[in-house]
């Protein structure tokens, strides 16, 4: 009976099991609800580990943190490859990427590590640097100004302008933009398309992974194939500055698949959307929380400033030019903070790794748990963001939480008087780790400098509250707020 039911039985030595009040889905209703809610409550019930079916999968949830590592380091009973591979392939539609399926023989992991990190990060965030000033004050993006407040959503001026400058950093420019105004227009119109229907394509990116097919969704099915008819080869080849990320995935894709063209393109959609779904509301969290604070703007203004003196360099937005090295980026450990704490109060990534044979899971307390094949090992680093233990007061912004005594970046974070290896993981762990980490943090570090030199900016209501996190996206990383906050922003009279 159990099996025609769908119903696991818990058998000696496994998790507590919750099948949940609905065939096939599961706890899917509950958990969507509230992760954290659930999660916890579960955690008081049954302690360090548990079990709940979830879409037709069984999910152990591990909570102790001192177990992370179990899961982290590459075990050979725990597979990675398999569901980040099924998901890509369901949400964009491209040919397996897993070797194993036999369309490729690249090594994605390998592109990715090469070309986002180690000596592919400056030319990165040169590029985005000058595509950042571009878009904030030449293109017509925005139009500051010295004499009047302009008034925007903080999420919708973040939106637009770390889209555009990421996009043009990611895939280039259209050859021959600068002389001709058409070309200039055309260029614009591109990007802004692109952003429509980015936003279109990731309102529905939960309900794809969740396995519903993209055929339901008319707009977004056409946002996302409209996305990728602008990434076929025979127009990314017409883009000058294509970053090494881009250019390299293009040679292999032709080199080591049979992809077809569109295929082909829609693995860069894929990469449009890695770049920018987190990195966008990550923005976003990071500005709001920052200009709410003042004791955060200035010690980031003083910050900004003293950066700028040392390499000899004036503000001047009439002539946008300002650099920031890598050294100096690594050298901005308020900044660092400020984006952190942020990002600890926003970010909803789940870990996950699949079973690869049954296999005994053993834990920090000597606990083993017995694991069968193709159960997903989850860890959900919310539970760690908001432990009082680990972090007091986890519900209040605190821009300084990740500064030491002398100001340098923390990293000593203690639960029950036990050091912790993991206390802060927006960015996944192990293998899955993000490969644009580096970059990412260093775009949000230039915008934000970037912002505080050039623009007074202030709330329109000083006492405005943090919007609540939209929990529909919980698990797939940094939450969008429920709903925006205006401000209004001039250029500096220096
Ligand atoms: C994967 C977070 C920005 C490229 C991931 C994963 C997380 C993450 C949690 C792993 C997901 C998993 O375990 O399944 C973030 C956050 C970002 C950010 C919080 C910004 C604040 C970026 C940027 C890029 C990027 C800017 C590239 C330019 C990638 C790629 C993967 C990935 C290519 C897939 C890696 C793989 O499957 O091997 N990101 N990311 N990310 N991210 Fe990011």
């Amino acid at each position: 009976l159990w099996l025609a039911l769908g119903i696991r039985k818990r058998q000696p030595g496994e998790p507590p099991v919750e099948n949940g009040l609905i065939p096939y889905l599961g706890c899917a209703l509950q958990f969507g609800a509230n992760p954290l809610e659930f999660l916890r409550s579960r955690q008081k019930k049954y302690g360090h580990i548990f079990t709940c079916k979830i879409a037709g999968k069984y999910f152990h949830f591990l909570c102790d943190p001192f177990s992370y590592h179990a899961v982290i380091r590459q075990g050979r009973h725990l597979d990675w490859k398999k569901f980040h591979f099924s998901t890509s392939v369901k949400a964009f539609g491209h040919d397996s990427m897993d070797p194993r399926h036999g369309y490729t023989t690249e090594n994605l992991h390998q592109t990715f590590l090469k070309t986002l990190q180690g000596e592919a990060l400056p030319s990165l965030i040169e590029t985005m640097m000058e595509n950042l000033q571009s878009v904030m004050l030449q293109s017509d993006t925005l139009s500051p100004s010295k004499d009047r407040w302009d008034v925007d959503g903080i999420f919708a001026f973040c939106y637009k302008v770390m889209f555009e400058s990421g996009y043009l950093t990611l895939f280039g420019k259209d050859l021959g933009n600068d002389k001709n105004a058409a070309r200039q227009e055309a260029q614009k119109a591109l990007v802004l398309n692109a952003l429509a229907n980015f936003k279109e394509f990731d309102k529905i990116f939960p309900a794809l992974v969740a396995g519903l097919p993209i055929h339901v969704f008319k707009s977004a099915h056409s946002a996302r194939e409209n996305l990728a008819k602008t990434m076929l080869a025979e127009n990314l080849s017409k883009r000058e500055n294509v970053s090494d990320l881009i250019s390299l995935r293009m040679l292999l894709n032709d080199t080591l698949s049979t992809f077809n063209d569109l295929s082909k393109a829609r693995t860069h959609v894929a990469l449009l959307w890695a770049s920018q779904a987190n990195t966008l509301p990550a923005t976003f969290w990071s500005l709001l929380y920052m200009i709410r604070s003042p004791e955060a703007m200035k010690a980031a203004n003083e910050e900004v400033k003293k950066i700028l003196e040392s390499s000899g360099q004036r503000v001047d937005p009439s002539k946008p030019q300002l650099t920031l090295s890598r050294e100096d980026l690594d050298n901005m450990p308020v900044i660092d903070s400020i984006i952190k704490e942020a990002m600890r109060l926003s970010s909803a990534s789940m870990n996950v790794r699949v079973a690869k044979e049954d296999f005994l899971l053993h834990l920090d307390n000597q606990e083993s748990y017995r694991i069968r094949k193709d159960d997903v090992i989850a860890l959900y680093p919310q539970m760690l963001h908001f432990d009082p233990e680990i972090y007091e007061d986890p519900l209040t912004y605190k821009y300084d939480r990740y500064l030491d005594d002398s100001g340098q970046e923390k990293t000593t974070f203690y639960r029950e008087g036990r050091k912790l290896r993991y206390y802060y993981m927006p960015f996944g762990s192990g293998v899955t780790k993000c490969p644009g980490r580096f970059f990412a943090v260093h775009e949000i570090k230039q915008f934000l400098a970037l912002v505080l030199s050039y623009f007074d900016m202030e709330l329109l209501d000083s006492a405005v509250k943090v919007p609540p996190l939209d929990q529909s996206r919980a698990g797939l990383g940094i939450l969008q707020p429920t709903y925006d906050i205006d401000f209004r922003y001039k250029l500096k009279t220096q």
